[in-house]
């Protein structure tokens, strides 16, 4: 099978598409037949040999990607093969009570006094706190699936940029008939961030919060869940982009440029861009950031800043994958492109402006 290889770490020049061994399916894992794998930024960051601290990554080589959908074709030992664990279809629109912010999840979090640990120079950290359990589910050859490779947790040993993806079973979800591969494909990571980080922000019933980056992936599955849950949101837009954020619903759309100290202040601030330390002046004394980059704290201002850091969630993952199934979540693709011309993806990834995922297909 081909697969997209990172050789050394640098530049989109050192994507290689190689032959590779096809990958046989171990106890409780699967093989998929990729239809598209999408390009997230945290590729990026590992194409250039960067990762957040904690996790033993082998490689280079490795083949990066975490997003990926298609269909299984084979099955290791200990995964059943059943009726598909999410039933296939999409039942119910977007249910805020069902997505509703969990609370077990604040707790949980890391102190901005002890974020430093998680920074990273990609200001990506994006680590998954634990491995999902293998052969969850019941899945055989035929079964239409989207998921994520918890990429660090994983070790950089599974990559979604191949004709052939190994993934543990734990790690898919059934993909609903109306659902493209392609637009199933953007949804793991950045929904499954967006209504984490939700979680972490804790903010309650009809409160105005602020999301930075809401033209972005993750930022507009946030705007949207947001308003779903009755919280007033107030969200940046990427460049020339404020008629799509305005189309998610929220209440009132800033342009990328907005002059942050003139626009309020907010007690809830989700940072999806990350802007960092330039977010502080919009936010409340005494405020909460949800962010994948904690900054110094700005003395004084008594500003909790939450690490996010995505833990892979196979029941959350199928009802968002429903959700946008069911149109209850919007998703964008700026476009798609073949495997082959990964470099040339990551390129094009690495612009601004782009309005949506890139999308690689075999
Ligand atoms: N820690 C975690 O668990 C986790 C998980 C997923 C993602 N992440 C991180 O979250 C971030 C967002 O990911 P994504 O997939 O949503 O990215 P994305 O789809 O590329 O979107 C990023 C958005 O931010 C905007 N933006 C970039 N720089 C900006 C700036 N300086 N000022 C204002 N807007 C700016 C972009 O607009 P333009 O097009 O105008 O540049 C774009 O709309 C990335 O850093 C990613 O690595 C972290």
């Amino acid at each position: 099978m081909r697969a997209v290889v990172v050789t050394q770490a640098g530049g989109p020049e050192v994507l290689e598409v190689q032959d590779r061994p096809d990958p046989e399916p171990g106890p409780g894992q699967v093989v998929v037949r990729l239809a598209a794998a999408n390009i997230n930024p945290t590729d990026i960051g590992a194409r250039h040999g960067m990762f957040p601290p904690g996790f033993d990554i082998e490689g280079p080589p490795y083949t990066l990607g975490w997003d990926f959908a298609g269909e299984v074709v084979a099955v290791g030992p200990g995964v059943s093969d059943g009726p598909p664990a999410s039933g296939g279809g999409a039942t119910s629109p977007l249910d805020p009570d069902e997505l509703a912010a969990d609370p077990t999840q604040p707790d949980s979090l890391v102190d901005a006094a002890s974020a430093d640990a998680l920074i990273d120079p990609t200001g990506d950290p994006a680590p998954l706190a634990a491995e999902a359990d293998p052969g969850v589910g019941a899945w055989g050859p035929g079964d239409q699936v989207v998921g994520m490779i918890p990429w660090y947790v994983a070790g950089g040993r599974y990559g979604a940029y191949a004709e052939l993806v190994l993934a543990e079973a734990a790690w898919i979800v059934a993909r609903p008939e109306t659902l493209s591969a392609v637009d199933a494909a953007t949804i793991p990571l950045n929904a499954l961030t967006a209504q984490q980080a939700l979680g972490h922000l804790g903010a309650p019933q009809g409160a105005e919060i602020l999301i930075t980056g809401a033209s972005g992936a993750v930022g507009a599955f946030a705007a949207q869940i947001a308003v779903a849950e009755d919280l007033k949101v107030t969200a940046i837009a990427g460049t020339d982009d404020e008629e799509f954020v305005a189309s998610l619903g929220v209440a009132r759309v800033l342009p990328r440029d907005a002059d942050l100290s003139d626009i309020g202040r907010f007690k809830y601030v989700l940072d999806a861009v990350p802007l960092g330390a330039d977010v502080f002046p919009a936010v409340d004394d005494g405020g909460v950031i949800v962010t994948t980059r904690p900054v110094k704290d700005e003395p004084g201002r008594r500003i909790t800043q939450r690490p996010m850091l995505i833990e892979h969630d196979q029941e959350l993952l199928k009802r968002l994958v429903e959700g946008v199934a069911a149109g209850g979540l919007v998703t964008r693709v700026a476009k798609t492109m073949p495997l082959e011309q990964a470099a040339d993806a990551h390129r094009a990834v690495e612009e601004r402006g782009r309005k949506g995922k890139i999308v690689l297909v075999p």
